[in-house]
């Protein structure tokens, strides 16, 4: 994908704003959805808690596309979603300590070996999401690959900023029990899912 700046300068994106809040118009708690496909999950978010702003950052532009239709027929002023490449733009969308909470559902396997470093959760971006979040933020993981479970786990957990929290109950009570596309695909089938949640705790993010 071209540049961020690429993309502004030539018109296929709108340049993010340092502060969501003025685009918002209003000082709310920002959830961010990594990687957010159709958009099914954020979509259905974003109607459960106006009270709430969200963004929805997706690679694919058909899936950003149907999410925008979707924000103008469903009029959501507390939605957008952004065109982007987490890898290389994540780190210039927001200033750090400035989001409440991320999800990262069923991201892509990348199965081949050489196509690992393209896989979302790795070490670094661990850092990264850390710096992102408010202390007292949360993020919240689910896949269905036991191999990015194993990973996240992994990563997640070697990171001392993010203390693990009762998944189950924080989809339960948290995410209001909102699935995703894949989520809810991985339901009907009974297609065994691993979700971990993590508390923000204070402190800097080493
Ligand atoms: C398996 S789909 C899951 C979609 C949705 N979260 C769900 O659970 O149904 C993974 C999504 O992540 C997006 N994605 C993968 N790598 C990305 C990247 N570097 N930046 C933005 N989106 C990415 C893909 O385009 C795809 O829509």
């Amino acid at each position: 994908m071209l540049s961020l700046k690429r993309r502004i300068a030539i018109g296929d994106t709108a340049p993010p704003p340092a502060d969501w809040a003025a685009e918002f118009g209003r000082r709310a708690p920002l959830e961010v959805d990594l990687g957010c496909g159709r958009g099914a999950f954020v979509l259905e978010r974003a109607r459960l808690l106006p009270g709430t702003d969200f963004l929805a950052l997706e690679a694919r532009r058909k899936w950003i596309a149907h999410l925008r239709e979707e924000i103008t027929r469903h009029a959501l002023p507390n939605l957008r979603a952004v065109w982007c490449d987490l890898q290389q733009d994540l780190p210039d969308l927001f200033p750090p300590g400035s989001v409440t909470g991320f999800t990262i559902l069923h991201p892509d396997p990348w199965w081949k070996k050489r196509h690992h470093k393209r896989r979302l959760v790795q070490l670094e971006t661990v850092g990264l999401l850390a710096a992102l979040l408010r202390p007292g933020g949360w993020l919240y993981f689910q896949t269905d690959v036991p191999a990015l479970a194993d990973e996240a786990t992994a990563a997640f957990g070697a990171h001392p900023v993010f203390a693990p929290l009762d998944a189950e109950h924080f989809l339960a009570e948290e995410l209001g029990g909102v699935l995703s596309h894949r989520g809810r695909r991985c339901a009907r089938q009974g297609i065994p899912v691993t979700r971990l949640a993590f508390r923000r705790l204070p402190g800097e993010a080493p």
